[in-house]
């Protein structure tokens, strides 16, 4: 659901036929890109599908979680995306490892349960063990000339922002700099390298990805299916009708401790593909300081944050991250598909380091906002996929307050459409 009104940025307004696998699409770059909901075809076929995992997910920087759970060496947790799996390790010397969750005897899963702790990961099958770092440490009845030293479970890129676990399955990924130096300014006030996830939850969705995506980058839907997000929210509204009220926050956040800035690079190809970024400040309307049900705070301040400005910042961080940052807690959202009509919403909500369950935070009143407006988030993305699986849906015109939703469709087309 959201959000950002960034100018577009546009990628090649040309007319081109997009050939995947055996079909070719009809042209739908012409003046206006992006201006259409996308064709059936890129819901419902099985090749755009594999060739979406291998072109947009195993190249991209995604978040996997956050360093607070895995604080103690041998902490694991797995992250899964379609048919791969992956543990994320704290490791001997604190670092952090992404290891692929498949046996190098003969490739069975390894860490079966969703997290854990323990001082090697053994497969079940055989019994080989793995060290946190992925090296083999032992495997029984190999004979003489077997060497475990030349053997370990395949290591993903692994990097941290500020607090944030991402993976890159890529053995050449864009560089994570990219976001790095994009995004640290703007996040330092949070200190989510001190923060910790206080619930987490995962919204499967009978839908395929890029439907619970394109929902989730428009707020054209927001008055209609979310009367609880729009009473706080100013984005429900088109940007003309809160000018002012924008103005007045912004003019506050800096001396709360906030950037006023506001910037997206959502269109990056080539050596920056898969490391896309953006950043906006919104206002919420007067008498709501956070997303909550009544507006009012849920926990103690973020980080450096000094006071509540009246807004809250929406991140894209990676093509698949987003933050919802307010005050008093932060909402990590991520999409990811489970396989051609199914995916995945994961949410973790983030409070400070220091603050205690029961006595500065309340876990229902904190998850409330995002857990109601999630569900109906499912509830009307999988109405929408049952509808275009229909012979007779046909893509319709989208509204300014889809912008961002178009600005991803172009990025989608030209990246599945490149050779
Ligand atoms: S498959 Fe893992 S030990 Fe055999
Ligand atoms: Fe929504």
């Amino acid at each position: 659901m959201l959000r950002f009104w960034c100018t577009r940025v546009p990628i090649n307004h040309r007319q081109k036929e997009i050939q995947v696998g055996k079909h070719i699409t009809s042209e739908r770059l012409d003046s206006s890109p992006g201006n259409r909901a996308l064709d059936q075809l890129y819901y419902t076929d099985a090749e755009i599908y594999q060739r979406e995992i291998e072109d947009i997910f195993l190249r991209s920087w995604i978040y996997a979680g956050h360093v607070s759970e895995i604080p103690q060496t041998g902490d694991w947790f797995v992250f899964e995306l379609a048919d791969e799996s992956v543990i994320i390790t704290r490791g001997k010397e604190n670092e952090l490892n992404a290891l692929v969750n498949v046996c190098r005897h003969r490739g069975s899963r390894i860490c079966l349960q969703s997290r854990g702790c323990s001082k090697r990961l053994v497969c079940r099958y055989h019994g080989w063990s793995y060290e946190l770092d992925g090296r083999l440490s032992h495997a029984a009845y190999m004979g003489d000339g077997f060497d475990k030293s030349e053997i370990s479970l395949k290591r993903l890129h692994v990097e941290v922002l500020e607090g944030m676990i991402y993976i890159n399955f890529s053995d050449h990924p864009a560089p994570f700099d990219l976001l790095r130096n994009a995004m640290t300014e703007c996040l330092l006030p949070y200190r989510l390298d001190n923060a910790r996830v206080a619930h987490r939850q995962s919204y499967p969705i009978k839908a395929n990805w890029k439907l619970s995506l394109e929902n989730y980058s428009e707020c054209y839907h927001c008055a209609p299916s979310h009367p609880e997000y729009s009473k706080g929210h100013s984005l429900a509204r088109p940007w003309e009708h809160r000018l002012d009220l924008q103005e007045e926050v912004l003019s506050r956040a800096g001396a709360c401790g906030l950037s006023d800035q506001e910037f997206c690079q959502i269109n990056l190809q080539a050596e920056g593909f898969g490391a896309d970024y953006a950043y906006e400040r919104h206002a919420m309307w007067q008498g709501h300081v956070t997303g909550s049900e009544d507006g009012q705070p849920v926990a103690p301040l973020m980080g450096t944050i000094s006071a509540y400005d009246g807004g809250a910042t929406d991140f894209q961080i990676g093509p698949v991250t987003f933050a919802l940052a307010y005050c008093d807690h932060v909402v990590i959202y991520r999409f990811t598909p489970v396989s051609l009509d199914r995916s995945e919403c994961d949410i973790s909500w983030l409070v400070n380091g220091d603050a205690e369950e029961g006595k500065d935070y309340d876990v229902e009143k904190l998850t409330w906002l995002w857990d109601v407006t999630t569900a109906a988030d499912k509830r009307i993305i999988e109405n929408n996929a049952a509808g275009v699986k229909s012979r007779f849906y046909r893509p319709g015109p989208l509204s300014i307050m889809e912008t961002r939703t178009g600005m991803f469709i172009d990025w989608y087309l030209d990246t599945i459409g490149r050779e």
